[in-house]
């Protein structure tokens, strides 16, 4: 009887351990499939682009223009986000509070027209013939979706590229040795002057940049306007940031409050790439808002009744100034260039 039992027991741990080791192979080979498909500029119409055209692992995942650039040159509303630690997010895209999916976010690169990004749509059937051609691309999707007999679909191609996205990660950078307590020499005297200056009162930075990416509020809304523009229209017609979708006159200019790891790889910065250098955005809170004396959005963001009463406006020496910038260089992870898995898999010495 005793024996029954053993012999019943290890036949269960062995299939169980058979099935887990197929998951993970499975589930390795939908991220490999993944990273193939992020970096491949089949996926877009006219053959130009991949997603990694605009989320560059050389720009931490982004791609240095104020707004991106669509297949046929037409300007993207926004600034290119970075990817890393994109599974972390509490939402997607600089103001969607109701966008949580990286399935249903990816939607817009690949099928939007207003501008067409990737342009797939209308083209749907061209795109993935690519694949369907492609001997080594055939073998890929059986691996990532053993179970389905025509595999190559978009439904597919975007959950694979999603387990790619969910493997960005990037928590390496010498303030997490510092914070860890790994390493207290990883910041540098200025660096640790500047990172007492970002969570000081009087600058306030830490009220809406905390936590572990520094992307999460001490008090008040994940989102924030934080006094870019205050003009005769209000704010510029074209991105009313989350107002957009709630129509809410409350949320007029309010974004969401974005991480600061690897800022000094992502520049231009803010959703519409307006601020070139860290220098100019610390100018900017320093004042309470911006000042624009020209074009067609001229006023002082500082007056904006719709400004977040998080902003506090302050007065900063050359030498911190200097600290608080060498503070934001402590948060860029140089390990990341080193994670093969993170490059092109078409150029990998690129
Ligand atoms: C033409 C440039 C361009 C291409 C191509 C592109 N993106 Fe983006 N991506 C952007 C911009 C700009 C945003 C910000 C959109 C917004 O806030 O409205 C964005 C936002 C995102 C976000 C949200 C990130 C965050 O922090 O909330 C994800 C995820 C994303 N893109 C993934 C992809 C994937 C996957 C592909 C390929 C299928 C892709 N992108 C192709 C420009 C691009
Ligand atoms: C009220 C909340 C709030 C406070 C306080 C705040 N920020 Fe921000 N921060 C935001 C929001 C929201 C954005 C995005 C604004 C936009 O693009 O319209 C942003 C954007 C940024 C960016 C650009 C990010 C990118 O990817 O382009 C940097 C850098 C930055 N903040 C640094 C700081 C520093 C340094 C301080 C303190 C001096 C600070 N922030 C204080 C909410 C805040």
């Amino acid at each position: 009887m005793q024996k029954w039992i053993f012999y019943i027991l290890i036949s269960i741990v062995f299939t169980f351990s058979f099935i887990t080791k197929k998951n993970t192979k499975t589930n390795d080979a939908l991220i490999d499939l993944g990273r193939h498909l992020f970096f491949d500029q089949k996926l877009s119409a006219n053959l130009s682009k991949s997603c990694s055209t605009c989320h560059d692992p050389k720009f931490a995942f982004t791609d240095g223009y104020k707004k991106s650039i669509g297949i046929y040159g037409d300007e993207v509303m926004r600034n290119s986000p970075s990817l890393l630690n994109v599974k972390d997010r509490r939402s997607l895209t600089w103001a969607d509070i109701e966008l949580h999916d990286l399935e249903k976010q990816m939607l817009k690169p690949i099928f939007s027209t207003t501008p067409p990004e990737l342009g797939a749509k209308g083209n749907e059937n061209q795109i993935l013939s690519r694949f369907i051609n492609d001997k080594s691309y055939k073998k890929k999707f059986k691996n990532a979706f053993p179970k389905d007999k025509s595999p190559i679909t978009f439904d597919n191609i975007i959950s694979a590229i999603s387990a790619f996205q969910r493997t960005l990660i990037s928590e390496n950078a010498p303030i997490d040795l510092y914070r860890s307590k790994k390493d207290t020499n990883a910041l540098n005297p200025d660096a640790k002057a500047g990172m007492n200056l970002f969570f000081s009162d009087r600058l306030s930075c830490s009220t809406c940049h905390n936590g572990i990416h520094f992307d999460k509020e001490t008090r008040g809304f994940p989102f924030a306007n934080i006094g870019l523009y205050y003009c005769e229209d209000i704010y510029p017609q074209e991105d009313r940031g989350q107002y957009n979708h709630t129509k809410d006159s409350n949320d007029i200019g309010a974004f969401r409050i974005p991480s600061l790891r690897n800022i000094a790889l992502t520049a231009p910065y803010f959703h519409d790439g307006s601020a070139k250098t860290l220098r100019e955005v610390i100018a900017v809170y320093s004042k309470g808002g911006r000042e624009i004396n020209y074009g067609s959005c001229r006023g002082n963001g500082a007056d904006s009744p719709w400004l977040d009463g998080r902003v506090t406006k302050f007065t900063l020496t050359e030498t911190e100034e200097h600290q608080l910038i060498s503070f934001l260089h402590s948060l860029t992870d140089s390990t990341i260039f080193k994670n093969k898995l993170y490059q092109n898999p078409f150029f990998p010495s690129e």
